[in-house]
């Protein structure tokens, strides 16, 4: 008996997938894709079929699926001498020992660790404490946030809040929190953007300019309002924008100007993305809270984490009346710290992030390749988190229609049908994102791009874009 074709129409039935067009699926519709199996980079469907997981499984998976009987076995040992324990006022060894190795590991003065069960969670929570750390320091009215158009910041209603993607926020509107959004550091449509134009010529002028806008939304709002600004070092949603020379620094001194406090929301680019433990080091941020999930045990269980600095803890330590006043469940859950604790010694013992850095270069010459497809506008990102920008004619945007057929119509099905998961996303403009494991070979990044460059072709010939080079522009 085979019992593939069932678990298939199961799904269909019984199983809400997430931001999912749930009705384009099902009997005589697109077939839902059911993993059962991984190994390395590779994911198996029920029919066998085999799949590189270009997206890291929304990016967490930095280790690939090929740990699971070591990870399992730090687990199990966990569950057989203490398999729940909360850190409610009280802790346990493993949450103990894993809060103490990433205070090590974090970047210097954020050794203050809050867990959480995931980035939503985390981001919740550092919304949290910055706003109980204003409170306890004569900052009762900074309960407004800046953020950035497009960034995702997840779905729970407070992290939606943050986010600045409208359509996953209109439908819950009015916000939880009052936010206002400003520009992502989107160099690649700098020129078509009102707010900045032909005059950028670099990278301190882009960075001054976005600066200048920040400035004046906390003068506009005034600056007593602001709690926090929010941002992620590379941005993900839009394509990986990564931020001009002397952003960071200059936010640094923007947050120290006015008094609100810095969070790098590091859901995605903590624990080794962009070769390092934490993007903030990449880019040169000095945030007061970072927020991390997925990586932290490379997805092998559900778990996230809030650092924050000595200056935002202080009042939560020198007044013994004064409660941490959020907690989670299953924050700091035993089972997610073990599995959490084995995956950071993996990254340290198989070089996982020396094996990011040292392809890195590989993998952006292989990805550039792809501009030479008319189809292809750009190519950004770094460690091993791109995005191929993806246009029509002389670089123009593609239009609703077309996004829907290329990205909805097309890539989705296509690449899964190349062996591939890649991530076609119009949130901002039309681009595939690709972030694999962070164990990849240069030979498997290879067979990626190779299955991307076939895949665009076609994208090219389905949006009946020339070749470049028959235009000489290549
Ligand atoms: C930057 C960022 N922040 C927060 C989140 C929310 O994480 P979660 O889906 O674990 O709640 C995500 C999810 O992709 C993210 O990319």
């Amino acid at each position: 008996m085979n019992p593939l074709p069932d678990l298939e129409e199961v799904a269909h039935e019984h199983l809400l997938m997430h931001f999912t067009r749930n009705g384009a699926f099902g009997p005589g519709r697109q077939p839902v894709v059911v993993l059962e199996r991984g190994e390395g980079p590779y994911v198996f469907d029920t029919h066998g079929n085999r799949y590189f997981d270009a997206l890291s499984a929304l990016f967490c998976s930095q280790l690939g699926y090929s740990y699971g009987e070591e990870v399992v076995s730090a687990a199990a040992a966990q569950m057989a001498r203490l398999p729940f324990a909360t850190t409610w006022s009280m802790a346990h060894p493993t949450a103990v020992a894993l809060a103490d190795r990433l205070s090590q590991l974090a970047p210097p003065g954020l050794g203050h660790v809050f867990f959480t069960s995931g980035g939503a969670e985390s981001v919740e929570s550092a919304w949290k404490l910055a706003r109980l750390y204003h409170n306890a320091t004569g900052g009762e009215h900074r309960t407004k946030a800046i953020a950035r158009r497009i960034a995702y910041h997840g779905a729970s209603l407070g992290a939606l809040a943050l986010t600045g993607v409208e359509s996953y926020k209109a439908p819950f509107a009015p916000a939880a929190i009052q936010v206002r959004h400003v520009s992502p550091t989107n160099r690649f449509r700098l020129r078509e953007d009102d707010r900045f134009g032909e005059a950028v010529h670099d990278d301190a002028e882009f960075s001054r300019l976005l600066l200048e806008e920040i400035e004046a939304v906390v003068l506009e709002e005034g600056p007593e309002t602001i709690a926090m600004f929010i941002a992620e070092p590379v941005q993900n949603a839009g394509g990986c924008f990564v931020p001009p020379t002397g952003y960071w620094e200059g936010l640094r001194e923007l947050a120290d100007r006015y008094g609100f406090l810095l969070v790098a929301d590091e859901v995605i680019t903590a624990f080794g993305r962009l070769g390092e433990w934490f993007g903030s080091m990449r880019v040169g941020a000095h945030p007061d809270l970072i927020t991390t999930a997925k990586g932290l045990t490379s997805a092998y269980a559900p778990m996230g984490a809030v650092f924050a600095s000595d200056r935002v803890v202080g009042p939560l330590y020198e007044d013994p009346k004064r409660s941490l006043v959020h907690g989670i469940t299953f924050g700091g859950h035993p089972l997610c710290a073990a599995i959490s604790l084995k995956n950071l010694e993996i990254f340290e013992r198989d070089g996982v992030f020396e094996n990011v850095r040292t392809l890195e270069g590989h993998l952006q010459d292989r990805l550039r390749e792809l501009l030479a497809l008319s189809i292809v506008g750009d190519v950004r990102g770094c460690g091993f988190f791109w995005a191929v920008e993806l246009v029509g004619e002389e670089g123009r945007r593609f239009d609703a229609e077309e996004r829907e057929r290329l990205l909805r119509g097309f890539l989705f099905g296509r690449l899964l049908r190349a062996g591939m998961i890649a991530r076609p996303d119009d949130r901002g403009d039309s681009v595939v994102q690709v972030a694999p494991p962070l164990i990849c070979t240069a030979e498997q990044l290879d067979e990626m791009v190779d299955g991307l460059a076939e895949v665009l072709t076609e994208a090219g010939e389905l949006m009946n874009l020339e070749a470049k080079t028959a235009k000489g522009a290549a």
